[in-house]
């Protein structure tokens, strides 16, 4: 492992990781309690990487009830220092329809009661982290080169609007987030990159638009879930192999 070993945190549609070769699983204790499961070490694309299904390996773990805390804790703490993240988004404005595949750049937090905070005890000074930008801009520019040179239609760009779940919106709250500013709407977005920022680690988000957000799209019925599960998988096709050509230019 060298420190710029790269951690994946697969979200909906990705609970393991095709083409990694697995070497070993390491089950992490944190002061935080459990993360949502073993960290898998393995090889992807000639590249150690260390892998994590953010709902647990059985996507048995709802959104707010994530410990976002213990996740970002194991994987600082089994030493990687950039994270890619991968999470399933409804798209709230024109260019983030399904199954696109998008990079957001701004974040707007409407999550609450998550443990958010890795600096609230034993402080010896009180802390507060820049966030100004919240994604790193080297990660998403590796990873939109790498969706530019396989081919893939993929978003520079763009606010993510991060929920508390588990139920979708209603369509006046996504009127609202629109208002706001913001493009995608997903739950797991936050707290999972402001901690990712309070360990130091680089982060980036490469969220896969599953369905149209609620009163979006053409129609705009109710949210079917085969659609989304219908997007997801075909997204996922495109996830993996960019992750595959991403990985060796990291
Ligand atoms: N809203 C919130 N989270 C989501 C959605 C959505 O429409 N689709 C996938 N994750």
């Amino acid at each position: 492992m060298t420190d710029s070993t790269i951690a994946i945190i697969g979200g909906t549609g990705l609970t393991s990781l095709n083409g990694l070769e697995i070497t070993r699983r390491e089950v992490m204790h944190t002061p935080y309690g459990e993360p949502s499961g073993p960290i898998t070490h393995g090889v992807l694309a000639g590249r150690e990487v260390m892998f994590l299904a953010r709902h647990g390996y059985g996507h048995t773990i709802p959104p707010h009830r994530i410990n976002y805390r213990a996740n970002l804790w194991a994987l600082k703490n089994a030493g990687i220092s950039r994270v890619v993240a991968v999470a399933a988004v409804g798209g709230i404005t024109a260019e983030m329809y399904p199954p696109r595949i998008v990079f957001p750049d701004q974040i707007i937090d409407y999550t609450w009661s998550r443990g958010h905070t890795l600096f609230e005890e034993d402080l010896s000074h009180v802390t507060h982290v820049d966030f100004t930008e919240p994604y790193c801009s080297e990660l998403r520019q590796c990873l939109l080169a790498s969706a530019r040179s396989i081919g893939l239609d993929a978003h520079d760009g763009g606010t993510y609007a991060a929920t508390q779940g588990p139920r979708l919106e209603t369509r006046a709250e996504v009127d609202r987030l629109e208002r706001d500013g913001c493009d995608v709407v997903g739950m797991t977005g936050m707290p999972e990159a402001g901690l990712a920022r309070e360990l130091g680690l680089g982060y980036a988000t490469c969220a896969v638009v599953a369905n149209w957000a609620a009163g979006r799209g053409e129609g705009a019925g109710e949210i079917s879930m085969e659609d989304v599960e219908k997007n997801v998988s075909e997204a996922m096709v495109n996830v993996r192999r960019l992750l595959e050509a991403v990985i060796p230019t990291m």
